[in-house]
Parts: structure tokens; C-alpha cells; sequence
């Protein structure tokens, strides 16, 4: 693929942010990451009058939440029947109750607040090509309603191809994720928080009477923590081993308005190629922007990402053969084992570390109603919700087959990456090509960029020491692990990892 610009769209559209790097300081509320879930919990934090510092480590909303596809849904693809099954017929009913109160709060913020954020209402719809799934689409749609959804089996729908089921939910929204969370940090700053940004957390220390926030700018004392940096960086709760990050690739083409299907679907994945996920934005020159998100694979086990790139371009302009492809991105989400959201004190972490993770590539709800839930759970009020969310919940029977299989796949990293170095030379490497290699300083993960120059990095994950591979798309190196990622001269892209791939220069 050539041509298009490689970056999100949401990002390409809104001007960049430039907080003030952190100084040592003291807070009543130090919320760690600036993407939803942490811009919404403190925005709440700070509108009751509580002192929030918003602690971010790059720029605040361009985490995952600057690089989503942003549909506001309910309908998190086959998940209702899933729930139900694993967590019984209650907890289903709950997590559509309090996904929909995610929903509505986040549509009448928007209204209230006069947000400029391309908000736009559309019919969902969950569909199948394949006989194979039809019969769990029809399970859905049975589960959803017995939760009280008004969720509707469909055989056909305004997509350019025919689908075999569908489940389609009305009153679903999608939006400029970007334009919607810049609106949230001006009102955090409007209400007296504060925001850092270039500020990286890199522990917390609970050994004094309140936590303090240990940051590569200083130390922050608080009352309280929220841990919103995506994956949690902090490990004492365990949660890595029920979280597992998978990556996805997405293209945007230009399309006539008249090629605008009108609603956002999303595929339940048997057909070839995965699941696809589509909706439109406003675009320039009368054209609607088409998103289209597949390609799904476990973040860091893929080297040729390029073609994940190219067969998903592919699939978009075979089903829409007018669109133009003019931005391409990527990111990943951490997944939950048992499917729920974590949202709540961290496990091990005493009464004032609080968490919000795994929301299973469905944040923009999970991720609002986590600054629901814990603006209630920090200022000592119950909330209905927090008991499904619990992240010290264990883990039912029904999820523990997935808990094995994630957790015996990082293992296999673990040992067998140490056995899995390049053969040749790092001196072969032609201009483009990385590789791990084995040398005098262990295993060095090795880059040879454009102009020639070679750039050679521990290849040991700073987080728990897996080996990085290399990611030829994005030009990183990826953790298969947890997921962490960082750029060419070992910076940490993405956590769970806080320290930089140490430098193997010769
Ligand atoms: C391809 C794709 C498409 C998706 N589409 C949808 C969709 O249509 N609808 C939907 O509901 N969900 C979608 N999701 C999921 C959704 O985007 C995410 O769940 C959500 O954005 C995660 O928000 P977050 O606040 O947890 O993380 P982030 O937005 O990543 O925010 C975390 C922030 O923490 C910062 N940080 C990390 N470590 C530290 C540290 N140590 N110190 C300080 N700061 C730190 C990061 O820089 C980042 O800014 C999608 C996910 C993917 C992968
Ligand atoms: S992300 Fe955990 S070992 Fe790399």
C-alpha cells in the first residue's frame, strides 16, 4: 500500500496538545493516563470539586483512544449470550444497563457541554456471511433481550453485500473520539485540575500514609491513584495474567455519500480474513470518510504487518469499489479473560490504588463508565456496578481454559524466545531489515534504517523479559508478551513497560 497517509485520521484532524511536562507536586486525585477512561474519571473528579492531576506520559487522547474507530455501541459483538454464560443471566442484564448508562451520559455531555464532536446516531448491526455463526447470532439476540435489549435478528441489512444474520440495536452513535476528548481536558482545567503531559508514572509507593506517584519528573503525593495507562504498569495485582493485548490494523477510504451504508457493523469473524468493522465520519469535499478495522492477530506475534495492511486494503476496496484509501493506522486493546472490564482498587494494591483496563476493543462505553463507576468508588460512594467490574473478581470456571491458553502462549515466550535468535550476522542486515541476534551482550535487537545507519537495543522487554520481535509496518519493536512496544532506539511506545530497551551499541 502507497499513497496514503499513515496516521490516524483522528489524530491528522486535531491540532496537537502541549501541556507543561509534570513538576513534583501534590494532589488530591493523581490519575495516571490521558486517554477515556482517564480523562473521564477525572473530568467527573474535577467538576465535584476534587484536585485531579491528570498525569500523562505522552500526549494526552493519542493512546489507543486517538487511534479507535470510536463507535459509542452497546453491542460489543457477540457478547450478551457470552456473558451469560460464563457470569449468569444477572450480570448479562447489568452489563447492559451499565454500558447503557455509559452511553447516555457521554451522549448528554455532549448536548449539555455544546461538544463539536461529530456526533451521529446509527443503527447497529452485528452480522454473519457464514451459516457457522448464524446460530450464535440468533443466541445473541436471544441473550441481549432477555437483558432487557430491544436487539432485533435481521437477514438483511444496508451493507453492499448480503449477510446470512444479523443483530441490529438501534439508537448506537459513533463519533470524533479526539474532538470529543480535548472538549473533556478543557473542562477538567476549567473546574481547577491539571494536566501533565511528557510525564511518565513509574511506580507508585504505598509504604507512607498516603501513595505517592514516583514520575520521571519528580514525585507526586496524593490520596488517590487511578490507573488508566491502558494496560496497568503496575504489576501487584497480577492482573497481566488475565489480560491479553491484540492489535488491529484500519484504512479509511474517501467515499461518495451515497456509498455510506448508514449504520455501524461489525462482523462476528467467521468469514475469511476475521472480523471487519465499519462506520463512516464526515470527510471533506462531500465524501464520508469509510473506517474499516480487521486483521486482528495478538500484539507482538506478527513481523509482516505490511500485509496485514494490504489484505485489509483489499478486502475495503473489493467491498467498496469506489473508495479511495487515504489514511492508514493501528492499535491494539487488552482483553479481559472472563470478557468484563476490570474497573475498580487494584488487586494488592491496598484501599487507594484504583484501575480501569480490558475493555475488549469496546472502550468508548467500558472506558466512560469507568469514570462513572470510580468517581462514585474514589469519593466513597457505592455504585451499583462496581461488584461486576471488581477486578479482584475470581476468575469462573467458564474463562479458565482462556486464562491457561494466554498465560502457557507467555510462557512459550518467555523461555522460547531466549532460543530464537536470527542465524546470520547483524552486519547483514540491508536498510529496512531488523532481526534479534545473539551477542556478547545477549540478545540485541537490531535495525537498519533507510539511510543506513544500524540501530542495535537489548531485545529483553523491560517489562517481565520476553523477547521484542520486529514489527515491519511500524517500524517497532513488540513485545508478544503483554503487549508493550517501543520505537527503534528502544522508547517506549506503548506499556505495560516503563523503561526504554537498553542501548547494545558495539
Ligand atoms: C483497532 C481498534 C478499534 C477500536 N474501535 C473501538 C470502537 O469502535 N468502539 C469502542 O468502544 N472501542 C473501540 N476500541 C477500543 C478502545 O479504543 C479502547 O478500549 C480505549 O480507547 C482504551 O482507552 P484507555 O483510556 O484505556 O487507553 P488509552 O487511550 O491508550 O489511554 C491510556 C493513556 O495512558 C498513557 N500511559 C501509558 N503508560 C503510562 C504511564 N506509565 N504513565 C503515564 N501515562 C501512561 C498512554 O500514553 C495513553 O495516553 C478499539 C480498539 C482498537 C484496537
Ligand atoms: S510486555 Fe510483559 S514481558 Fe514484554
Amino acid at each position: 500500500m502507497t499513497g496514503e497517509t499513515h496516521e490516524s485520521w483522528w489524530i491528522a484532524s486535531t491540532p496537537e496538545t502541549s501541556f507543561p511536562a509534570g513538576d513534583p507536586a501534590r494532589t488530591e486525585v493523581a490519575v495516571l493516563g490521558g486517554g477515556i477512561a482517564g480523562l473521564t474519571t477525572a473530568y467527573l473528579l474535577a467538576r465535584e470539586g476534587r484536585r485531579v492531576t491528570v498525569v500523562e506520559a505522552g500526549r494526552i487522547a493519542a493512546g489507543v483512544s486517538g487511534y479507535t474507530t470510536a463507535k459509542v455501541s452497546i453491542q460489543h459483538n457477540l457478547v450478551y449470550a457470552d456473558i451469560q454464560q460464563r457470569h449468569g443471566e444477572d450480570a448479562a442484564k447489568q452489563y447492559a444497563q451499565s454500558q447503557t448508562q455509559a452511553l447516555q451520559w457521554l451522549r448528554d455531555t455532549v448536548t449539555s457541554e455544546q461538544i463539536d464532536c461529530e456526533l451521529e446516531e446509527r443503527t447497529s448491526l452485528v452480522y454473519t456471511e457464514t451459516d457457522d455463526d448464524a446460530e450464535q447470532v440468533e443466541q445473541e439476540v436471544e441473550a441481549a433481550r432477555a437483558a432487557g435489549l430491544d436487539m432485533r435478528l435481521v437477514d438483511q441489512a444496508s451493507l453492499p453485500w448480503s449477510i446470512r444474520a444479523g443483530a441490529q440495536l438501534e439508537g448506537q452513535l459513533q463519533f470524533h473520539p479526539r474532538k470529543y476528548l480535548l472538549a473533556l481536558a478543557d473542562g477538567i482545567v476549567a473546574a481547577g485540575g491539571r494536566i501533565v503531559e511528557q510525564t511518565r508514572a513509574l511506580d507508585v509507593h504505598t509504604d507512607r500514609d498516603n501513595p505517592v506517584v514516583v514520575t520521571d519528573h519528580g514525585e507526586l503525593q496524593c490520596e488517590d491513584v487511578v490507573v488508566a495507562t491502558h494496560y496497568p504498569f503496575l504489576d501487584r495485582g497480577l492482573l497481566f495474567a488475565r489480560l491479553a493485548p491484540y492489535r488491529d490494523v484500519v484504512v479509511a477510504a474517501a467515499i461518495d455519500e451515497k456509498d455510506d451504508p448508514g449504520i455501524i457493523a461489525i462482523s462476528t469473524g467467521s468469514e475469511p480474513g476475521g472480523t471487519h468493522s465499519v462506520r463512516t465520519a464526515p470527510y471533506r469535499d462531500g465524501k464520508r470518510l469509510l473506517i474499516v478495522t480487521g486483521g486482528q492477530y495478538k500484539s507482538g506475534t506478527r513481523e509482516d504487518v505490511e500485509s496485514v495492511y494490504d489484505e485489509l486494503a483489499a478486502w475495503t476496496t473489493e467491498r467498496f469499489p469506489g473508495g479511495d484509501i487515504v489514511y492508514r493506522w493501528s492499535t491494539q486493546d487488552t482483553s479481559s479473560v472472563d470478557r468484563l472490564p476490570m474497573i475498580g482498587l487494584l488487586p494488592n494494591g491496598g484501599d487507594h490504588i484504583w484501575v480501569a483496563t480490558g475493555f475488549s476493543a469496546w472502550g468508548m462505553t467500558s472506558g466512560t463508565l469507568s469514570g462513572l463507576i470510580l468517581n462514585d468508588l474514589v469519593q466513597g460512594r457505592r455504585n451499583p456496578y462496581a461488584e461486576l467490574y471488581d477486578p479482584g473478581r475470581s476468575t469462573p470456571r467458564a474463562s479458565a481454559a482462556k486464562l491457561v491458553k494466554e498465560n502457557v502462549e507467555v510462557a512459550r515466550e518467555l523461555v522460547g524466545g531466549m532460543l530464537r535468535p536470527d542465524l546470520t550476522g547483524m552486519d547483514e542486515l540491508a536498510a529496512g531489515e531488523a532481526g534479534v541476534f545473539l551477542t556478547r551482550k545477549g540478545r540485541t535487537a537490531a535495525y537498519r534504517d533507510d539511510s543506513g545507519v544500524l540501530h542495535a537495543v537489548a531485545a529483553r522487554c523491560t517489562h517481565l523479559g520476553c523477547t521484542v520481535r520486529w514489527n515491519n509496518a511500524e517500524r517497532s519493536w513488540d513485545c508478544p508478551c503483554h503487549g508493550s512496544r517501543f520505537d527503534h532506539t528502544g522508547k517506549v511506545l506503548h506499556g505495560p513497560a516503563v523503561d526504554p530497551l537498553e542501548p547494545h551499541d558495539n
